[in-house]
Formats: structure tokens, sequence, C-alpha cells
């Protein structure tokens, strides 16, 4: 699929994956739901080593979904174990270097997010790039962890704008189409 108006989200994207090959990266990619979270980082570890995983707007908890989707896909180590087996086999899957993307992480299980806290803050004394998708109206525990991910350039924040073209269509005819400032990227400062 051709990915509109992103290259400076690809951008940043694509250097933290090739960051992560010497040292651990976390990207947060942030935005209502429709804007492209999902479009943007699949585009970007197409043909890249990536263990894939989603949370779901579930009634009732599945405790480490997104894990549960990765060992599925890698079978293993990530099948079984204690959560300190998990974090363990994780780590050396993303030393290839690789990618894990956890997918909506608004909808994330609070065991799911205790394990992204782990993960998010050993990663930068390892390798490989942990890519977080969520939207922005987030619950207190999914706001405390993500503000507990490391700082600096060991982890960016993304927030891809709504696109020009998209806009457009929405808007009244006859007003003038103001121009977009483009994506905002934010690197939090070094901690
Ligand atoms: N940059 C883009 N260029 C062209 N099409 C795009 C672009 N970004 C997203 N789309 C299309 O817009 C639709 C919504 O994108 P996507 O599913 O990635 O949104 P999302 O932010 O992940 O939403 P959600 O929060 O519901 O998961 C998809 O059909 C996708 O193909
Ligand atoms: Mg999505």
């Amino acid at each position: 699929m051709e990915l509109l108006e992103r290259d400076g989200e690809r951008e940043i994207l694509e250097s933290a994956m090739e960051e992560a090959a010497t040292a651990g990266r976390v990207v947060v990619v942030t935005g209502e739901a429709g804007i492209g979270k999902t479009a943007l980082v699949s585009s970007v570890v197409h043909g890249r080593p990536v263990l894939w995983g989603a949370c779901d707007p579930l009634i009732t908890p599945r405790p480490m979904g997104p894990l549960r989707d990765v060992a599925r896909e890698a079978g293993g180590p990530l099948v079984e174990g204690s959560r300190e087996d998990l974090l363990s086999a994780v780590l050396d899957e993303l030393r290839a270097p690789a990618a894990l993307v956890v997918e909506d992480l608004h909808w994330a299980d609070d065991a799911t997010l205790d394990f992204v806290a782990l993960l998010g803050r050993r990663l930068p004394r390892s390798r490989g790039c942990l890519i977080l998708t969520c939207r922005p109206e987030q619950r207190p525990e999914v706001r405390r962890v993500l503000a507990a991910l490391p700082r600096g350039s060991r982890c960016r924040g993304c927030t891809p704008r709504r696109r020009r073209r998209a806009r457009s269509r929405t808007r009244p005819r006859g007003r003038p189409c103001a121009r977009s400032p483009g994506p905002r990227w934010s690197a939090r400062s070094a901690a």
C-alpha cells in the first residue's frame, strides 16, 4: 500500500530501528482512531524481523494478550514460563536485532502493561526496538507506563497528523485549505 504524507514519521521509525542494532530503542506512536498508526508501523517493519501482538477491546481480560499473539507466531521459549522467563525470551529475540510491535496499548490488560514497563526499561541496555501504538485517550495506568519509559533518544514519541488529502474531503466548500504544519515528533529530554 502506498503511504501518503508520512515521510517524516517513516524516517524517525526507520532510524530508531537502525539505532536498535547497537542499543535498544522504544517508539510510541500516538494518534486518534484511523489516523494511520497501524499502516505506518506496518510499512516500516515490512521485510524486517518483527514480533507483532495486539491488545483488544475485550469485556473479560486476556492477560498478556499481545505476548500470546507473539508466542503463537514464534513458538519456542515464548510460549510458556514465568514473566521473568518471558522477559528474557523477548529480550533474546529482540537482540537479533528485531522489533516487537504492541498495538493498541490503550486496551492493554494490566499484565501486558507491566510487561511493557519492564521491557521498555530493560531494552536500552540491550538491542532491538519496541514499537507501541496507542490512541490519545488513555487510562491512568497506561499513561503511567508510558511516562516511565526511558527518556531521550532511547524513547521517541510520534503523533501522526491528519493527512491533508484526507482533511480536504471534509473541508467546507469555498474555504481556504490551511497548510498542515506536518507531523509532530517529540524526543523526550535526556533523563
Ligand atoms: N499515510 C497513509 N496513506 C494512505 N492511506 C492511509 C495512510 N494511513 C492510513 N491509511 C489508511 O487509513 C485507514 C486507517 O489506518 P490505520 O488502520 O492504520 O489507522 P489506526 O491509526 O491504526 O487506527 P486504530 O486506532 O483504529 O487502530 C486504513 O485503511 C489505512 O490503509
Ligand atoms: Mg491500528
